[in-house]
């Protein structure tokens, strides 16, 4: 059985460096925010989880359909000898594609998450062991370096994950995706779509309140990090649609006036009652828009495949 390739290319004390730095600029600015990456400590990772399983919750479902249905058609278009995928989390849609792709050689998933990666890759590895699995512990939102795997190389980017980027941060993601790109290599991208309004609300605001929790999981994360004081129940949990960006927003509201104490960073922070603190953007997408943004980055949408209701869509470019 080959082994399980583990590669750092982020030193062990960036997170701990970047959520500071987060913290610090995004609670000292007018409207507040938060980056929704620090949802995702191990009960935030959870809540994702389970946030999959939501009826409301139809983008997991809507791109596994697709995965399931469309595979064969991806893998004969790329014909990759490496799949890498960015944000890989548990990597369970990605099983379709692995198994798909015939010619596959070597598997690289990359994300933040050291003990995602470990599970998934371990997994894999006792299943598949003709696969080369190089697990890349990285940003996927910084440059990066790929390991030395054969091409063509598909690098897919799944979930609707590109959405959680502002305009200005995909133009720059897309771009250093595409110079990771030989010819013959190839992005598969997930995004979410636009559609009826009361839909998307609904599956950011579920009756059963799992995204509330995990939402308000990022105040945990600060809490135990920074050893602030942010009592979770003095906030309610927001979820709006933004007609005009065409793009979800959660948001946290401060119930009443508050001062949170944020002592790693020396901060006390005032909340005026309702006053909301951003924690995440998820951008809808259409065709030309996606289109577009793919375009700028050097990139031609050469595949479009969306599940039976229009809900999802992949999209492939092969450079
Ligand atoms: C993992 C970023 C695709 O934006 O739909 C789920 C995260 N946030 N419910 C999304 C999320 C609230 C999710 N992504």
């Amino acid at each position: 059985m080959s082994p399980l390739h583990v590669t750092r290319t982020l030193p062990e004390d960036a997170t701990d460096a970047a959520l500071r730095a987060d913290v610090l600029g995004g609670l000292t600015v007018t409207p507040k925010w938060l980056p929704p990456k620090w949802f995702y400590d191990a009960r935030g990772s959870e809540l994702f989880e389970q946030i999959t399983e939501l009826p409301e919750y139809y983008p997991t479902r809507a791109e596994r359909e697709i995965l399931a249905a469309r595979s064969g058609e991806i893998a004969a278009a790329s014909g990759a000898r490496t799949l890498v995928e960015l944000g890989s989390g548990s990597s369970e849609k990605t099983r379709y594609l692995i198994g798909a792709l015939t010619s596959l050689a070597a598997y690289v998933p990359v994300d933040v998450s050291e003990s995602a990666l470990t599970q998934a890759g371990q997994a894999l590895v006792a299943e598949r062991p003709d696969l080369d699995v190089h697990a890349l512990i990285a940003d996927f939102t910084a440059p990066m370096t790929l390991p030395a795997t054969p091409g063509p190389r598909l690098v897919a980017f799944l979930g609707g994950t590109l959405g959680n980027l502002l305009p200005a941060e995909r133009a720059r993601f897309l771009a250093s995706v595409r110079s990771l790109l030989a010819p013959g290599d190839g992005l598969l991208l997930g995004t979410d779509l636009v559609k009826d309004e009361r839909v998307l609300v609904r599956a950011y605001d579920d009756a059963a309140g799992v995204t509330a929790a995990f939402n308000k999981n990022v105040l945990a994360v600060v809490d135990r990090e920074l050893g602030a004081d942010f009592d979770l129940d003095a906030f309610d949990h927001v979820a709006l649609w933004d007609a005009e960006r065409e793009w979800i927003e959660m948001r946290l509201r401060s119930r009443t006036a508050q001062t949170v104490k944020v002592p790693a960073l020396d901060l006390a922070v005032d909340f005026a009652a309702g006053e909301e603190l951003r924690t995440e953007v998820s951008a809808k997408f259409r065709r030309a828009g996606v289109t577009s943004e793919l375009a700028a980055a050097g990139l031609e949408l050469t595949h479009w495949w969306t599940d039976a209701q229009d809900r999802f869509a992949l999209s492939l470019s092969v450079v």
